[in-house]
């Protein structure tokens, strides 16, 4: 890797906007999902107003997780390291710039139409074509100012983070025309099942294209900088990269193992679910022998500490999702909050705090000043680490009675009251998780616009 550049005032805008478009979104989007968390307990606490319909409420959350708190705070990331690691300057701020201002009009539009009740009525693809059309233009914003800062780079090595963000990049701006079906502006879909398989392919790779390539990316960027080591091994990290994207493209279906979808497609697609053990221990292997001997220097910089973090809750979640993607087993975990559970462990645990710890990471970097509160950012850690495991304490139990009850014929309404302290228990770490939501924010603000503050 090339050694770091230091800031100039024009630089790094782009990666700066993308720092507080994640802040600040991920500030709205905990917000959402505790207002969902708390209809759940008290269903008549928004009875009578649409918007706050908690039909209305769980879109907004959940895409404002994935596309405004986590794909900005990865990408801010990306536009510090992609040209550092080509020893070149960004091919255009201006472009950058204006791709995160049309980011955030696309994710304004997108609160304002689904609480309005404009919607296509299907999971990651509800909004409606011209929010569509709008997301695509600004993802192909961010592949033109990427592909073109590679091809102007002056190191000839394409180190494997930019490989990920990337291929991250442009295969989500064709995933997503597909998967919300673009080519059909009235309804976003097909029909029946091909359009369930067409929402699936696209649903997964929403996690498998985009926030996996683009956490990867991060990782590989973060832990070997912080630990002052190479890479353990270049040739395993290239190898997880494709076997990333051959396996993980195929695995969508797994989320309609109920569904009366072809067989063999189901048979794939579980078949290759256990198959992602492969990219993800060549992806984690590859970092953690590169961290070993130095989690001391993991443990003294906040960025990397939430990287590392995010990389173990990785392993996780993926080996719970191979599980899950195992008929037997879904048969119990299907359609109840153990998926929420994993749900959370993905976005939050893994993505969600690479994502963070990138941005703790880049920020003295791009700023050219120490962070305002390194304790501000430890406790944020503290607070996401906690409410992110007590999430998947407490709902994996509430899907375990939920599926068991289920799978022994009982209805539905009559186990909503045995889950119902669990609900409590997720608002109340729902609370803890929007709190921290807002004091990284402010430890951003400050760092970016005031002082330097007290520690570091
Ligand atoms: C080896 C890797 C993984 C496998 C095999 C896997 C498997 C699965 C399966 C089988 C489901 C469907 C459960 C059901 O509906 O019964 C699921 C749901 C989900 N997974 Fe994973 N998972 C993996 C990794 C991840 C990661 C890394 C993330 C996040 C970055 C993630 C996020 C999600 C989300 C959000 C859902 C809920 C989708 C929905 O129904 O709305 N998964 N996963
Ligand atoms: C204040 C903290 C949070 C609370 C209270 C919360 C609550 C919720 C609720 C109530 C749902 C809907 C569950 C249902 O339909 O039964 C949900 C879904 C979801 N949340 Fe959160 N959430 C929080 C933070 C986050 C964060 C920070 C992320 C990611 C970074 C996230 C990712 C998701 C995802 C991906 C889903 C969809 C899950 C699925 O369909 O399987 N949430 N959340």
């Amino acid at each position: 890797m090339t050694s770091e550049s230091h800031s100039s005032p024009q630089r790094y805008q782009t990666a700066k906007g993308f720092c507080l478009t994640s802040a600040f979104w991920m500030v709205v989007a905990t917000f959402m999902g505790l207002l969902g968390a708390t209809e759940l307990i008290a269903p008549d606490l928004t009875a009578n107003i649409g918007w706050l319909a908690f039909g209305r409420v769980r879109p907004i959350h959940v895409n404002l997780v994935l596309f405004g708190f986590v794909t900005p705070g990865l990408l801010a990331s990306a536009f510090y390291y992609v040209p550092m690691l080509l020893r070149t300057e960004l091919y255009s701020e201006k472009l950058g710039v204006v791709t995160v201002l049309a980011w955030n009009l696309a994710l304004i539009a997108v609160v304002l139409s689904l609480a309005k009740g404009f919607t296509q009525g299907r999971e990651y693809a509800e909004m409606i074509w011209p929010i569509d059309i709008l997301i695509v233009a600004v993802f192909s914003l961010v592949f033109i100012n990427m592909i073109m800062t590679v091809a102007r780079r002056k190191e000839p090595i394409l180190y494997v983070s930019v490989w990920y963000v990337c291929a991250g990049i442009i295969l989500t701006a064709v995933t997503f025309s597909l998967g919300n079906v673009i080519w059909r502006p009235d309804s976003g879909s097909l029909t029946g099942i091909p359009d369930a398989i067409l929402l699936w392919f696209y649903g997964h790779n929403v996690f498998g294209l985009l926030l996996t390539p683009l956490s990867a990316g991060v990782a590989y960027f973060v832990i070997p900088k912080a630990c002052r080591a190479p890479l353990y091994s270049h040739t395993l990290s290239l190898f997880g990269f494709w076997s990333l994207l051959v396996v993980y493209t195929h695995i969508g279906t797994h989320h309609l193992l109920q569904v009366p979808v072809p067989t063999w497609l189901k048979v794939i697609s579980i078949v290759d679910s256990v198959a992602m053990v492969i990219p993800v221990m060549a992806f984690l292997i590859n970092i953690w022998y590169t961290a070993k001997g130095k989690l001391g220097q993991i443990h003294a910089d906040i960025g990397a500490k939430f990287v590392f973090t995010g990389t173990i809750m990785y392993f996780f979640v993926s080996i719970q999702g191979s599980m899950m993607a195992l008929p037997d087993v879904q048969r119990v975990t299907h359609f109840n909050n153990w998926v929420i559970a994993h749900a959370h462990v993905g976005v939050l645990g893994f993505a969600g705090m690479i994502a963070l710890g990138g941005i703790y990471y880049i920020l003295p970097r791009i700023t050219g000043k120490p962070l305002y509160s390194k304790l501000l950012a430890d406790f944020q850690y503290w607070m996401i680490l906690i409410g992110v495991v007590g999430f998947t304490v407490v709902l994996t139990i509430a899907g375990l009675i939920q599926g068991n009850a289920w799978l022994n014929g009982e209805t539905v309404y009559r186990v909503l009251p045995q889950i119902h302290m669990y609900y409590i228990a997720r608002a109340s770490l729902g609370l803890i998780i929007f709190s921290s939501a807002i004091v990284g924010l402010y430890n951003i603000l400050r760092s970016m616009f005031f002082d330097s503050g007290e520690t570091s």
